[in-house]
């Protein structure tokens, strides 16, 4: 199989997820392509098409945030789409990966919603559970514990079954139940809420050494350094990578 995977992760734990099914494709001598969209430029973007149409797969993996496909997949995939033309992709077979931290309330439908306005339809969907990396009311920096063993163990089980059902182009849906129907709950509650957590994001400027990591780091550009001082943008995803990579807890966010 030729596969093309892009991916979004915000703390890690779906780069790890990405990273084992590289390891599995190659290992059953499979060739895949993997781009982290947030680090796509328009060049690359513009021969998505060629990639594309020579593809089998096409996949997508990325994070539940507020029940949800992150804002940043969903812009991408219909930039990736308005690149392309309908007739090489219509058919083509697409799997999704989720990862997810206490309920997968996005699932298939909600997901396969999406995907069918952008002409695709949807042949293998895995949920995973990972770490919770959703942040709580009061940032209280959680760890961002290692995967554990078990979730790891259970992860490779799942992306063993889908390498399988790829090959044997057989559909597999997982996640199918009535914590959907929480999903949708989640998603009025949360939504607003994601789109303003921007305005809650602080840093503390006795702590701050000024390295600049989370400005480089933000998938989203969303953090300006500017007069001596930083501001986050609406265009925040609250994937909580810049909380993530500071070195020394300088971020952190207030209820807005
Ligand atoms: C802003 C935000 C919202 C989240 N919302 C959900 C959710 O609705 N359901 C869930 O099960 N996990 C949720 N999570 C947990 C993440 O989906 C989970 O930790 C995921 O594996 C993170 O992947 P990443 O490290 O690749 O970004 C959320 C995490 C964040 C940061
Ligand atoms: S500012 Fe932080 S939480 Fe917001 S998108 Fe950038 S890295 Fe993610
Ligand atoms: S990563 Fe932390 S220490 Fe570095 S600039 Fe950002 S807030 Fe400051």
């Amino acid at each position: 199989m030729d596969v093309l995977l892009f991916y979004f992760s915000g703390t890690g734990n779906t780069k790890w997820v990405q990273e084992k099914l590289v390891e599995v494709l190659n290992e059953r001598n499979h060739h895949v392509t993997v781009f982290a969209i947030d680090c796509i430029s328009d060049i690359q973007m513009g021969s998505m098409c060629d990639l594309a149409t020579k593809a089998n797969y096409i996949g997508f993996a990325f994070p539940i945030f507020g029940a949800n496909t992150p804002r940043i997949m969903r812009q991408f995939i219909q930039s990736f789409c308005s690149c392309m033309s309908e007739e090489p992709l219509k058919n083509k077979n697409i799997f999704i990966i989720n990862t997810f931290g206490y309920v997968n309330g996005c699932g298939l439908f909600n997901t396969n919603k999406f995907f069918k306005a952008s002409f695709f339809s949807i042949n293998q969907y895995i949920n995973i559970r990972m770490p919770n990396h959703a942040y709580s009311k009061k940032w209280v920096y959680p760890k961002f514990n290692s995967i554990k063993e078990k979730q790891k163990h259970k992860a490779i089980q799942k992306i063993n079954r889908l390498v399988k059902a790829m090959e044997k182009n057989k559909r597999v849906l997982d996640g199918i139940g009535p914590h959907l129907l929480v999903g949708i709950l989640i998603r009025l509650i949360l939504q607003e809420k994601l789109e303003k957590a921007y305005l809650g994001m602080t840093i503390d400027h006795d702590v701050c050494t000024r390295c600049m990591q989370c400005v480089y780091a933000c998938p989203t550009k969303s953090i300006i350094w500017e007069d001596e001082t930083f501001h986050f943008l609406s265009s925040c995803e609250s994937c909580m990578r810049c909380y993530y990579y500071c070195p020394v807890h300088a971020i952190g966010r207030i209820e807005s």
